[in-house]
């Protein structure tokens, strides 16, 4: 039996990736603070798969707890998703970011490398690759020239995580830089649940179409792309959850591993908008405001080499994107809150 310890077990992509552990048959442990989630998504995980997520609730920080989890479990692989994600937040709250984002992967490493547990995927993003010259981007494009400290704490975990394995071949790193993950389980039952008003454009754009927020502001149409929106490669959760569940099926051997995960297809904002008007069965309002600074026009993957090497790709498109979305939002308006 594998056992796979989920860092940010209850978050957005960590419980859509619980989902698919649990579906393949492996245990899975999570360790959360809830800082941007809720036990209440674990029990939703249960309810999908009528098997149950042992929990640990507290800080991956927390060096004595990420001792206790080691010592009292046989974990076989970690899934590191725990960290904070927000762009804008992280360039007010610098330290904050990067306490937690790096000091949370030093202490799960130390405690991996004391428990002899060794092998380690982590979250990485497409942020790492900056402002690309090059699409799409390929595992190999240079990385670097971040603009955030969000980014580039991602630039420093990759790093941290080549120079442990420089220390020590035994260990097993698969670094995944996500493209843009969106859209929500087919249940309904679970589905992103920022805090306020969303900075990402898809649960913006769920929201106005629900009627909670009036419209849509599209930064910026005079890039350089088709209608001089933003492109981005929009990839549904459960397609990237599966794929971290190939990586625990295919990698066997020690050493450092990079995949981009995106479906290798970029959409823009208008055609995002229009994805949902369809999926909502109405017009979605939106105004043209001028660019968002840091946003680059276009960003989107090759991602053949996980395709070639991990037997895996992306199946769902924007249409199950925007549906899965709009389904979660409208049976959850108050996202996991009860109240
Ligand atoms: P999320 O905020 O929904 O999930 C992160 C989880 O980690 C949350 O449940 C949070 O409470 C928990 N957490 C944060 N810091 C913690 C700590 N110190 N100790 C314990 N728990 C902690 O975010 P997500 O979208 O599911 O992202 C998961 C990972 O994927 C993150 O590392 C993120 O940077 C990365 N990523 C996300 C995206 C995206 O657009 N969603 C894109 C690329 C990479
Ligand atoms: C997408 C497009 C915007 C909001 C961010 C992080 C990245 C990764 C994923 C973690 C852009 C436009 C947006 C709005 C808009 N996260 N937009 N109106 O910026 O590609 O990526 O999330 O690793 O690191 O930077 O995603 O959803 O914010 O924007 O027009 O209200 O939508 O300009 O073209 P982004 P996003």
């Amino acid at each position: 039996m594998t056992t796979v310890l989920v860092t940010g077990g209850a978050g957005y992509i960590g419980t859509h990736t619980d989902v698919e552990l649990l579906n393949k048959g492996y245990d899975v442990i999570s360790i959360d603070n809830y800082g941007n989630s809720s036990p209440e998504a674990l029990e939703r995980v249960k309810t999908i798969t009528g098997k149950e997520v042992k929990r640990y609730d507290g800080d991956v920080r927390d060096e004595k707890l990420m001792n206790r989890i080691f010592e009292e479990n046989d974990v076989d692989w970690v899934i590191h998703f725990a960290g904070l994600k927000a762009v804008g937040e992280s360039v007010a709250k610098p330290i904050e970011y990067y306490d937690n984002n790096l000091t949370g992967t030093m202490v799960l490493l130390k405690a991996m490398r004391d428990h002899d547990v060794k092998k380690i995927i982590f979250s990485s993003s497409a942020t790492v690759y900056g402002a690309a010259e090059h699409l799409p981007l390929t595992e190999e494009s240079p990385i670097g020239g971040t603009t955030n400290p969000y980014g580039t704490s991602k630039l420093f975990q990759e790093q941290i995580l080549r120079d442990v394995y420089v220390a020590d071949d035994s260990w097993t790193i698969v670094l995944l830089r996500y493209f843009n993950p969106v859209g929500a389980h087919s249940s309904g039952l679970l589905g992103e649940d920022p805090k306020g008003i969303p900075a990402n454009l898809t649960p913006y754009i769920a929201k106005v179409a629900l009627g909670e927020l009036k419209e849509v502001q599209v930064y910026g149409n005079d890039y350089p792309t088709p209608d001089g929106t933003g492109v981005r490669d929009y990839i549904h959760v459960v397609d990237l959850a599966k794929g971290h569940v190939a990586v625990i099926d295919k990698i066997d051997n020690p050493g450092v591993y990079t995949y981009n995960l995106g479906t290798g297809h970029g959409y823009s904002v208008l055609e995002v908008i229009k994805a949902y008007e369809k999926a909502a069965g109405h017009k979605i309002p939106y105004v043209i405001k001028p660019r968002r600074p840091g946003d680059i026009a276009a960003c989107y993957a090759d991602s053949s080499k996980a395709e070639r090497e991990l037997g895996w790709k992306a199946e769902l498109g924007i249409d199950e994107m925007a549906a899965s979305s709009l389904n979660w939002q409208t049976k959850n308006p108050k996202g996991f809150r009860k109240d």
